[in-house]
């Protein structure tokens, strides 16, 4: 039971609410510390085979870091959370499941970088983007000015955090932030659509696949080589057998 979770599964996806809508769903220390726990228990449960996270309401994803809680840090206790919240959400990026973004709203600071964090986003018409940091005095401290560069480049990304702008789902889509713009109420059922697409593949080369891909933004990593070792990886596994035998026999993979 948590405080600030709402946590079910459904047809082997976990779909992990972040539930303290009266204050726009913003990121506290405890809703990271449940949020590991959620992940990191969806990720041991053999019947859990995806994950979506999502905002309670209908006006926010998450709204960011929880602002009153940086009150009275020094530079080492902020660093410490930053930290924190850099091993949560890659965590999350490096998650062998695959991991979807219900963008249900606001999705600013934290909520865009949690967003940013995960596999793919899905967003409702009425989800706005942004990194407000500057204004407080801040800069993103959860990966927001990497992944946001990342997703759409360097210029708008620095224009983003410069001036502080939200924008809209459309445009979001518009620069590749996020994979589809959706009406809310068809929000949940898009991201299980795609997840069922996923869900009839091979899970191990699902995961591989996630791994070679993050491979590429990883410096201490070389992509191609390490696409190399994966490919050559898959050919240990069953899902290999499955896969080519179901092709050459005509039938569906039952991974
Ligand atoms: N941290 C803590 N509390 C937050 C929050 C955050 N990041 N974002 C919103 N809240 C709280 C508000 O303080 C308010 O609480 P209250 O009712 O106890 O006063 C509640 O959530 C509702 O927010 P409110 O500002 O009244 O809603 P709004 O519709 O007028 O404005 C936003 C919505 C998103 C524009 C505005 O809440 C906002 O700018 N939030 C901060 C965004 C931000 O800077 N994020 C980066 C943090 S590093």
């Amino acid at each position: 039971m948590y405080q600030t979770l709402l946590v079910t599964t459904e047809n082997k996806t976990c779909i992990i609410t972040l539930n303290r809508p009266d204050k726009l769903n913003a990121l506290n220390q405890t809703l990271l510390s449940e949020l590991k726990a959620a992940f990191t228990q969806a990720l041991a449960d053999s019947e859990v085979k995806s994950i979506i996270i999502t905002g309670a309401g209908e006006k926010a994803f998450a709204a960011g870091a929880d602002i009153q809680e940086f009150v009275g840090l020094d530079a080492q206790q902020a660093s410490n959370l930053a930290n924190n919240g850099h091993i949560i959400f890659g965590m999350i990026e490096n998650s062998p499941k695959p991991v979807v973004a219900a963008v249900n709203g606001f999705a600013l600071g934290g909520g865009c970088e949690l967003a940013m964090a995960c596999h793919l986003r899905i967003a409702s018409e009425n989800a706005k983007f942004g990194q407000p940091e500057v204004k407080l005095g801040l800069i993103p401290g959860y990966g927001g000015t990497q992944r946001l560069v990342q997703y759409i480049g360097k210029t708008k990304a620095l224009e983003l955090i410069l001036t502080t702008d939200m924008i809209t789902a459309n445009d979001a889509y518009i620069l590749g932030l996020v994979n589809y713009v959706v009406p809310q109420h068809e929000l949940l059922n898009k991201c299980k659509e795609i997840l069922a697409k996923i869900h009839a593949q091979s899970p191990n080369a699902v995961y591989l696949a996630i791994k070679s891909v993050n491979a590429y933004f990883d410096d201490n990593k070389n992509g191609f080589e390490e696409e190399i070792k994966n490919f050559g990886q898959c050919f240990t596994h069953n899902d290999f057998k499955e896969g080519v035998s179901a092709f050459l026999e005509k039938r569906k993979p039952n991974f």
